[in-house]
């Protein structure tokens, strides 16, 4: 019921709002009860990489390697996304913040069978995103992919989106295609 949508997201506001750190925004997402994913999925997926890099990269959800791992973009389009990064002399594991990343997604838990995220799932989850970006107040937002396109700019179409820049809470965000769509194409 759409009543029940409103709470969660109100509910979701709130407690995304009250986090004061990055720490306390990972626990307060993991207490969050309203997203289903949760029951369904082994970890809690938060983020990876340098909280004081640039640059800050967003995916969709956690993967079945994810899953496992509890850690972001661990599976085979991570890898790709890390030799992307490498190719330009970056990486999750430096740490001069013009060469590092940091790196989340739209939803922590893992969707089952990796389906795309529903709009409902996205809209919960959205204030926590949002204060995610906030709070590790990256100089540039890259977005992969249409879940967290359609997240952030409210729209999807990332063939026509991709390298086009858009703005973000007050900051420049880049679209690209995400790396599993690179690898399947
Ligand atoms: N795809 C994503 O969007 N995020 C991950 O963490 C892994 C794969």
């Amino acid at each position: 019921p759409a009543t029940e949508e409103m709470d969660a997201v109100a509910l979701a506001q709130t407690a995304a709002a009250t986090a004061g750190d990055l720490t306390a925004l990972s626990a307060a997402m993991q207490a969050f009860d309203q997203c289903e994913l949760k029951r369904g999925a082994r970890s809690f997926v938060f983020s990876d990489g340098n909280p004081s890099a640039r640059m800050m990269i967003i995916g969709e959800a956690p993967g079945r390697e994810e899953d496992r791992a509890g850690n972001p973009f661990v599976g085979r389009a991570g890898q790709l996304l890390d030799r992307m990064l490498d190719a330009i002399d970056m990486g999750r594991a430096h740490d001069d913040p013009t060469r590092s990343v940091y790196i989340t997604n739209v939803l922590p838990w893992r969707p089952p069978s990796n389906r795309t995220p529903d709009k409902d799932e996205i809209a919960m989850m959205l204030p926590f995103l949002e204060r995610h970006i906030a709070l590790a107040d990256p100089d540039l937002i890259v977005v992969m992919g249409n879940t967290p396109c359609q997240a952030l700019l409210g729209r999807t179409g990332i063939t026509r989106m991709r390298g086009n820049r858009e703005e973000v809470l007050g900051k420049p965000c880049l679209p690209m295609f995400h790396p599993a769509y690179l690898l399947r194409n």
